[in-house]
């Protein structure tokens, strides 16, 4: 990933050294990493699908922070805290295109063709959230949006990582499933965090999805059960954009038990997650699978 930038003007080369030196989970690339090395695909093209995934993954925060202006990520100053908005934009640019040479580095078509049709997934996904989602309590329209921006890099990265091993459609199709599932439950616990989380842990600005106007699964849960709150009803009216009343419905709905029952649901999609990894070989990538998918709801980062 570091490579991607050698010979980019100085300020690029410093931009990404600054991304990278925060850190982050890495989850993708490891979930890669494993799903192929379990599979018995060959160790480069992993370690290629994993370094596009997670160029692509910090591309899409780079703009993602410009975009909800937010001021910390992993610890640290967004560009955006310290940069233009046109030199964040560039950098997120430049970063989205090095990832996609390192998708072609795969020499692997069909795996280039899901990369992209991700990375549309994804930005179509963010689109939809900023023109129609806004104050919209809808569990439909929730479960499109934790797709579109997490759980389709999830699922594509473990897909593409079977599609480069030997394995059969069947296993493939698993492993798809497998990402998807892991995915789904990695945002809803993002979502929990948002709520629940210690701010130094995270290391991204928390309490901020209902004053962006995202009704996220403990919002919705909590809707569900007092339809009558004014700071409810006020929602879809553009009541997310008093600062007040939404610090009071966080409030709220932390101290009910809906942060609570969207971690159970989380933890039925482990369950699936884990189901499609019965039928896998008993091997250390197996174990570690399911420590990732069971890490996925422990984290408190
Ligand atoms: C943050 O992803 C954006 C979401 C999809 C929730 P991560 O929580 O994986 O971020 P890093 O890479 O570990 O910082
Ligand atoms: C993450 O979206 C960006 C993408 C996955 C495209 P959010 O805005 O919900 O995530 P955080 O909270 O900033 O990490
Ligand atoms: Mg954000
Ligand atoms: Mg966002």
């Amino acid at each position: 990933m570091r490579a991607q930038a050698d010979e980019a003007h100085s300020d690029l080369r410093a931009a990404l050294e600054h991304l990278l030196a925060a850190g982050g989970k890495r989850v993708r690339p490891t979930l890669g990493l494993l799903v192929g090395n379990m599979l018995g695909a060959p160790l480069e093209k992993l370690v290629t699908l994993g370094a596009a995934v997670e160029l692509l993954h910090t591309a899409t925060l780079v703009h993602d922070d410009l975009i909800d202006g937010a001021l910390l990520r992993r610890g640290m100053p967004t560009l955006n805290a310290r940069w233009s908005p046109p030199a964040t934009v560039l950098t997120g640019d430049f970063l989205f295109a090095r990832a996609a040479k390192l998708a072609a580095d795969t020499d692997h078509l069909p795996l280039m063709k899901l990369f992209s049709e991700t990375l549309a997934t994804i930005v179509n996904g963010e689109l939809t959230q900023m023109f129609t989602s806004r104050g919209l309590i809808n569990r439909e329209n929730y479960d499109k949006r934790i797709y579109a921006k997490t759980a389709s890099l999830f699922e594509m990265t473990s897909r593409a990582a079977a599609m480069v091993s030997p394995a059969d459609e069947t296993v493939i199709e698993s492993m798809r499933c497998f990402g998807y599932e892991i995915g789904v439950a990695f945002q809803i616990v993002d979502d929990i965090l948002d709520f629940t989380g210690d701010q130094n842990a995270v290391g991204k600005p928390l309490g901020s999805d209902l004053l962006n106007g995202l009704v996220t699964l403990p919002a919705i849960y909590y809707a569900e059960a007092n339809p009558e709150d004014p700071d409810v009803l006020s929602l879809p009216n553009g009541g997310w954009t008093n600062n007040e009343n939404m610090t009071r419905l966080v409030e709220n709905i932390r101290a009910t038990d809906a942060p609570k029952r969207a971690m159970n649901e989380a933890e039925g999609h482990i369950e699936s997650a884990l189901a499609s990894l019965d039928s896998m070989p008993s091997c250390a990538e197996r174990d570690a699978l399911e420590n990732l998918a069971k890490y996925i709801v422990d984290r408190k980062v």
